[in-house]
């Protein structure tokens, strides 16, 4: 008894969902268990299904909802936020008759695109100490890097690979050597240079020294000798008059 009233039903469901394919609406409307309804326009839902004599009711969405299609939907549908979280802000807000339109924030760049905007984004790599900047990310791809080579260096924020400062060219001595992802380091040359001006200062004093007690001896020997003199003369005049 009870397997037949199974049979039955199934038998009941399976009659229903064959009649109902049989009811098929044109493009422009939509089926309400067996009638065809005209669909909403885009921005608008159902609000009542129409019977056998009157049309679709329909009403427009409101808040932050939407709908971007001809439809027979009873409710809008809830707007897509861009979630900074993910990379992402506005590029133009919801509509009632169009979603939100993401686009990925000032230094992402769109992993998951759609037609006109983006779904997923992701930051910018940055490259390595070593490697300069080839291509500079932009809101679709991402940056480019490429290693230094020769004597050049990059610190990963240049967007070419500088040349070693070559000390010797600036007459100055050089402390480390430069390496892909700094520079070289020059100081001031102290060998040579420091024995020179200490030799020059030595010599400079010694010259002086010399200069000083020859002058010393000559003006003295002229100043003292001659000036002793000619004061004893004026004496002696003076003493004669
Ligand atoms: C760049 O340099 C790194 C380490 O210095 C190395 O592992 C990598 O293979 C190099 N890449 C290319 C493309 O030469």
């Amino acid at each position: 008894m009870r397997h037949f009233q199974v049979l039955i039903w199934i038998l009941c469901l399976k009659v229903l969902d064959y009649v109902d394919s049989i009811v098929v609406c044109n493009p422009s409307e939509y089926r309400i268990v067996n009638e065809c309804c005209p669909m909403c326009s885009p921005g608008n839902r159902v609000y009542k299904h129409c019977t056998e004599f009157t049309s679709t009711s329909c009403a427009p969405c409101i808040g932050s909802t939407y709908i971007d299609e001809p439809n027979g939907l009873p409710a809008c549908l809830s707007c897509t936020t861009c979630d900074p979280g993910f990379g992402l802000m506005d590029k133009q807000s919801c509509r009632p008759s169009s979603d939100t339109v993401c686009e990925p924030l000032e230094g992402f760049y769109c992993t998951e695109p759609t037609k006109d905007g983006c779904k997923a984004a992701q930051r910018h790599s940055s490259c390595k100490p070593g490697q300069y900047i080839r291509q500079k990310g932009t809101k679709s791809t991402d940056t480019v890097c490429s290693n230094c080579t020769g004597e050049s260096y990059s610190d990963g924020s240049f967007t070419s690979c500088q040349p070693h400062t070559q000390c010797d060219t600036l007459k100055l001595q050089q402390i480390k050597p430069g390496t892909r992802l700094s520079d070289s380091e020059c100081g001031p040359q102290t060998s040579p240079p420091t024995a020179v001006i200490i030799g020059a200062v030595v010599a400079l004093v010694l010259i002086t020294a010399v200069g000083v007690g020859v002058g010393i001896f000559v003006f003295g020997k002229r100043k003292v000798f001659p000036c002793m003199q000619s004061d004893f003369e004026i004496t002696a005049t003076d003493e004669n008059l």
